[in-house]
């Protein structure tokens, strides 16, 4: 799990999107946090802190002392507890206390003793977002090597629309995976990765396909990415999006446009992961109009497509070239077989047929084969996670 074991303290202020920080706490403690919240008085109007309580299996720090215990709660104790802190949502109030350093609650008595790194994710109306003391607000916390993970924008609570609204969960967790998951072996590497099915066009409305939804060469993406590296993710049709920085996203729907942009960028890389689901043929015309229902049957002719994957290898120079291989019998036997005919560093089997595994689950089970002949087994666990393992084991081996 990509922050196992990691202490996250979550700081949460009174603005209305504190809402989300129920999902943000939940999607922490998926990837193995140990986590621990604060609040301030303000922001138990918009989420109760037996919510955060519950979802993160810790008490909640709201004041110094406790009438109804006589306990005292000993601010310095939870930030010196904290590998990073996270305050979202931060209203502009709450951010104009952290730049100038007020320490009226006990949320920002334990900031200002933190001693580790700070990631702030401020919220608030368009106008307030625009008003040269947030920018110069949010500038100063920068200036002290904190993280600001900007606002995003649509609609506001307001009723206006614009900056303002606070980066969502999902993007929370990806500033936090991208900090603890760097690795300096990532970082200056360039990797295409390709992503999800090809459509091949029988006439303007009928195509040949398959069940890949790009979870995978998603994830693939993304962590490498969260690792440092630069990402080039080659992707055919699926409804997946990613925000992260550090990918460019390539769009194609066949696998002739796929193999055009790979061959585009294939100077500019060194890894290619190539994880999409590739029709093998493609029909030899696609009819301009639609096809009508006239005959009882129709025969297509197909015609087969290249191989990518093969093209790549073939036209390497010092890239480091993996595949992926489904596989519904012998799978072993096969993807060995895959991984020598394309002279592949590694291949990736996917063996269909167990539960969860393989064409549009989100999690996967896989084995990793080296041209060496070392195998090392995954178990079943979200795609996710499953990208973040590959990543470490073909970095820990491709370069040996
Ligand atoms: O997208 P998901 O729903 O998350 O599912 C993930 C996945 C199962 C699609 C993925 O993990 C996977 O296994 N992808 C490869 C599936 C496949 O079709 O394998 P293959 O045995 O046909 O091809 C072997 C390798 O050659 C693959 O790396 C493939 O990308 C590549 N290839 C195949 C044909 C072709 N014309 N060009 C290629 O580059």
């Amino acid at each position: 799990m990509s922050l196992e074991g990691k202490r996250i303290l979550v700081g949460v202020t009174g603005g209305i999107a504190a809402y989300k920080m129920a999902t943000f706490v939940r999607l922490l403690k998926k990837q193995g946090a140990e986590v621990r919240c604060m609040m301030t008085p303000a922001s138990s109007d918009f989420i109760t802190p037996l919510t955060l309580s519950t979802l993160s299996g810790s008490p909640v720090g709201i004041d110094f002392y406790n009438p109804k215990t006589g306990e005292w709660t000993n601010h310095v104790e939870w930030a010196l507890w904290a590998d990073v802190m996270i305050f979202a949502p931060v209203t502009a109030s709450s951010l104009a206390k952290m730049a100038h350093g007020f320490s009226d609650n006990f949320l920002m008595a334990t900031y200002l003793s933190a001693k580790c790194p700070v990631f702030v994710a401020p919220a608030m109306d368009l106008d307030m977002y625009q008003h040269p003391t947030t920018k110069a607000n949010l500038d100063r916390l920068e200036s002290f090597g904190y993280t600001v993970i900007p606002a995003e924008s649509g609609f506001l609570a307001s009723g206006l629309e614009g900056q303002g609204r606070m980066a969502e969960p999902e993007v929370l967790l990806r500033y936090l995976q991208d900090h603890f998951q760097y690795d300096a072996r990532f970082s200056g590497k360039t990797i295409v990765i390709t992503a999800g099915p090809t459509y091949e066009a029988i006439d303007p409305v009928r195509f040949i396909g398959n069940h890949s939804s790009g979870k995978m060469g998603f994830s693939l993406a993304e962590a490498a990415a969260s690792k440092g590296a630069e990402v080039i993710l080659v992707s055919g049709p699926t409804h997946l999006k990613t925000s992260h920085e550090k990918i460019r996203v390539v769009r194609v729907t066949s696998a002739l446009q796929m193999l055009e942009a790979v061959q585009h960028h294939w100077d500019q890389v060194d890894w290619g992961i190539f994880a999409s689901a590739v029709a093998d043929y493609r029909p030899t015309v696609a009819a301009d109009q639609k096809i009508k229902k006239t005959a009882e049957t129709l025969h297509i002719d197909l015609e087969k497509n290249p191989d990518i994957l093969s093209w790549a290898s073939a036209n390497r120079t010092a890239q480091k070239v993996v595949g992926f291989a489904l596989e519904t019998q012998n799978g072993l036997e096969y993807a060995q077989g895959k991984l020598e005919k394309k002279k592949l560093d590694a291949i990736v089997l996917n063996e269909m047929g167990e539960p969860g595994v393989g064409f549009g689950t989100d999690t996967n089970s896989v084995k990793l084969i080296f041209k060496s002949n070392k195998i090392r087994s995954f178990e079943l666990q979200s795609k996710q996670e499953l990208a973040f393992s590959l990543l470490n084991e073909l970095m820990n081996n491709l370069y040996e």
